[in-house]
């Protein structure tokens, strides 16, 4: 379908025009992940202050799926508070499962676009690592802060 086919067209743009890619220099937290299917890894920078991603970047080695998904997660949770992260996190996961989400508040801008990876369970994992590695750099932080 023609949704299809702009999603197609959203996936690639951020493979090809990545967001947000490289490093953060001061005050960050730094997660590796892998997907052990495949190997594929990236690598996440958080800046939380505040209780708020002020910012997020990363860099990696994967398939499309992987670095797209990495390029439209900093974007969308740049800004948001960690609680509104997480919540954010937990409707990514709903679609990637392919169930019913409420998008409540959020604007969930590009990353809609993966929703057709829900029929591939193969690469749900792709897809999911970069929301991840945030999900476990937000964690770090609390640590840090107690
Ligand atoms: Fe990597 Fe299709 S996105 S094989
Ligand atoms: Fe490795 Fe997608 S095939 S992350």
């Amino acid at each position: 379908s023609n949704l299809d086919q702009l999603y197609r067209q959203v996936i690639m743009d951020h493979y090809k025009n990545p967001r947000n890619k490289g490093e953060i220099t001061d005050g960050s937290v730094t997660i590796n992940m892998n997907n052990p299917t495949c190997g594929d890894r990236i690598q996440l920078h958080l800046k939380v202050e505040d209780g708020k991603i002020q910012q997020a970047k990363f860099d990696g080695e994967g398939c499309s799926i992987s670095l797209a998904s990495a390029s439209m997660m900093t974007q969308a949770v740049k800004g948001l508070s960690v609680e509104d992260a997480m919540k954010l996190a937990t409707i990514f996961y709903s679609m990637m499962l392919g169930k019913e989400y409420d998008e409540e508040n959020f604007d969930l801008g590009d990353i809609e676009a993966l929703q057709g990876v829900s029929k591939f369970p193969a690469r749900i994992k792709c897809a999911t690592l970069a929301w991840k590695a945030m999900e476990q750099g937000v964690g770090k932080k609390d640590e840090a802060d107690e």
